[in-house]
């Protein structure tokens, strides 16, 4: 090795030295980055707002303000109806007009962080990158709730391709069952992971399908079994998830759990 070589090497080794992070010194800084969560099914009123209201309160419980929760249900938006918000200032319908920046159409209620639609929209509903729209709080969230229209129409075609994974809704009536198995494949064709299938308003009646039956007909995990709950239909009316308005009760405990494995899934990564 020449002498020029050696001093240029001594050089490169002491510029190195001085930028490697002494002990302590060694700061990571791991950028948060929005893990997308939609909540689908094509029927409508089998509780896909209700699950988004509360699960969102859940994570908002233990992750404080690193969750957002997003109307998707453009032409009917009612997210802020289960929170008590009526008439939202600002809505997602004035980000997706470019009457202001995404960032701008989030408030906080009960705590939570949540765009919310306007519930007297009456205008069309254009197709929208919703991807798109929503790239810029992917690093202000750590998880952020989608909730959806029923159907398979475009709105809902681009809330999923806004997913990073989704959550099936059902109920455990034969009908349902068809259109939920719609959403499953319309999920698969959009090659987007589904986390697993919610039962909600399960019944002890023996006219409804049993969970094991429902499982076996979709052929996903059922990752909750939601009773049918008075409460929930009174919490709704009140305008307070029912993890809020009754944590005692039987369907709170049951979006509880699902909070829980979520978050157990969250930190799996
Ligand atoms: N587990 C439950 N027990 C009793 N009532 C429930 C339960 N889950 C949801 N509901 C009630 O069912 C009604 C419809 O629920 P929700 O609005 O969440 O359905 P949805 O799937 O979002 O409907 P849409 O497709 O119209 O948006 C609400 O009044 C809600 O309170
Ligand atoms: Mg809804």
């Amino acid at each position: 090795m020449s002498r020029k070589t050696r001093g240029a090497r001594k050089a490169h080794t002491s510029v190195f030295s001085a930028l490697k992070p002494t002990r302590g010194q060694g700061v990571k800084i791991k950028p948060k980055r929005a893990r997308v969560i939609g909540v689908f099914s094509c029927k409508g009123g089998v509780g896909k707002t209700t699950t988004v209201a509360n699960l969102s309160m859940c994570l908002t419980q233990s992750m404080g303000d690193n969750i957002l929760a997003v109307d998707a249900n453009l032409t009917s938006p009612n997210l802020g109806l289960h929170f008590g918000e009526f008439t939202p200032k600002v809505t997602i319908h004035d980000a997706l007009a470019d009457e202001l920046p995404i960032e701008k159409a989030v408030m906080k209620s009960h705590g939570l962080q949540a765009i919310l639609g306007s519930i007297t929209y009456v205008g069309d509903v254009y197709l929208v990158d919703l991807r798109g729209r929503l790239a810029p709080l992917k690093s202000k969230y750590k998880v952020i709730l989608i909730d959806s229209a029923p159907g398979v129409g475009s709105e809902t075609i681009a809330a999923i391709k806004a997913c990073d994974e989704i959550i099936i809704v059902t109920n455990p009536h034969i009908p349902t069952i068809a259109s939920t198995l719609k959403t499953l494949r319309t999920a698969e064709r959009y090659k987007v992971p589904i986390v697993g299938v919610i039962v909600n308003k399960a019944r002890k009646n023996p006219f409804d399908l049993s969970i094991k039956d429902v499982k076996k007909l979709l052929g996903w995990p059922i990752i909750s079994a939601v009773p049918e709950d008075p409460k929930v239909y009174e919490s709704t009316a009140v305008g307070i998830p029912v993890v809020s308005y009754a944590p005692q009760s039987s369907a709170a405990k049951e979006f509880k759990k699902l909070g829980e494995f979520l978050i157990k899934r969250l930190r799996k990564g």
